[in-house]
């Protein structure tokens, strides 16, 4: 069901006393009048997920997710966790195929697609993560890229599954950079990716689809972005670091 979500990406920031307070201080921010389709979704680094977790109310619009995980449900692989593992300890999202996870930790297309299957399988929801990068832009190729990208890792996915996915368009060019995509540029993006799923899922199933932008979002610009007809959302990665920013971000909905 096609939502407004405002999620924090915290990437491998803050110990626990720090991420604890952070988190008590967004749920105190994070007023009741919260409209009913919007969540807000906090994603720590893995080892704070059940302590923040356990501070959730039953019927909170306040969920915690992860930042990854690993496609298998177990075995001899050190150091990696997952997503059954993450249900366990209260995560309900996954951030999945970051451009930080493709960047650094080479998942590739058919990694990112079997990531998704354990996310799926586990009834986890995915924040399933497409961009492309400066040079990819530069060149005029994004859109082939973006279409790629969607293609390879999600497109084998039945209509129940995917319905089940949350996209997030970051333009690696805008992540961490303060050079954000201009509203006409991210809308233009987040229609391209709504017309594509359209095409092989129908325009029902696209229509009800929650696509998130992120890459700079931040107070001064998360207004122009939202408004935007295809832009459903943030995935929010500095901004989500300080909660008087990150709630004015959330406030943008209400
Ligand atoms: O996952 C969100 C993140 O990549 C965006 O980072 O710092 O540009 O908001 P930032």
């Amino acid at each position: 069901m096609r939502k407004n979500i405002v999620a924090g990406n915290w990437k491998m920031n803050l110990n626990h006393a720090e991420g604890l307070q952070l988190f008590a201080e967004i749920l105190n921010l994070v007023n009741s009048d919260i409209k009913g389709n919007q969540e807000v979704v906090i994603c720590p680094p893995f080892v704070h997920i059940s302590s923040l977790a356990q501070l959730l109310k039953a019927d909170s619009n306040v969920s915690v997710g992860a930042q990854n995980c690993h496609q298998a449900d177990s075995g001899a692989y050190t150091g990696e966790i997952s997503a059954s593992m993450l249900k366990s300890s209260g995560a309900t999202y996954v951030i999945i195929g970051h451009s930080e996870r493709r960047a650094f930790f080479a998942e590739d297309d058919l990694v990112l697609a079997q990531k998704l299957d354990s996310v799926l399988k586990n009834e986890l929801t995915p924040i399933f993560c497409i961009g492309e990068t400066l040079e990819q832009r530069n060149a005029g190729t994004h859109f082939d890229v973006i279409e790629s990208q969607l293609k390879e890792a999600s497109f084998h996915l039945n209509d129940g599954q995917f319905r089940q996915l949350v996209l997030a368009y970051e333009p690696v060019w805008a992540i961490g950079t303060g050079l954000t995509a201009t509203p006409e540029q991210a809308q233009e993006v987040h229609a391209f990716i709504r017309s594509k799923v359209s095409e092989h899922y129908g325009a029902e199933l696209a229509n009800d689809l929650t696509i998130l932008y992120g890459g700079s979002c931040n107070p001064k610009n998360a207004a122009d972005l939202f408004s935007q007809a295809d832009i459903d959302g943030g995935l929010i990665g500095g901004a989500s670091l300080k909660a008087l920013d990150f709630i004015d971000i959330i406030k943008v909905f209400n």
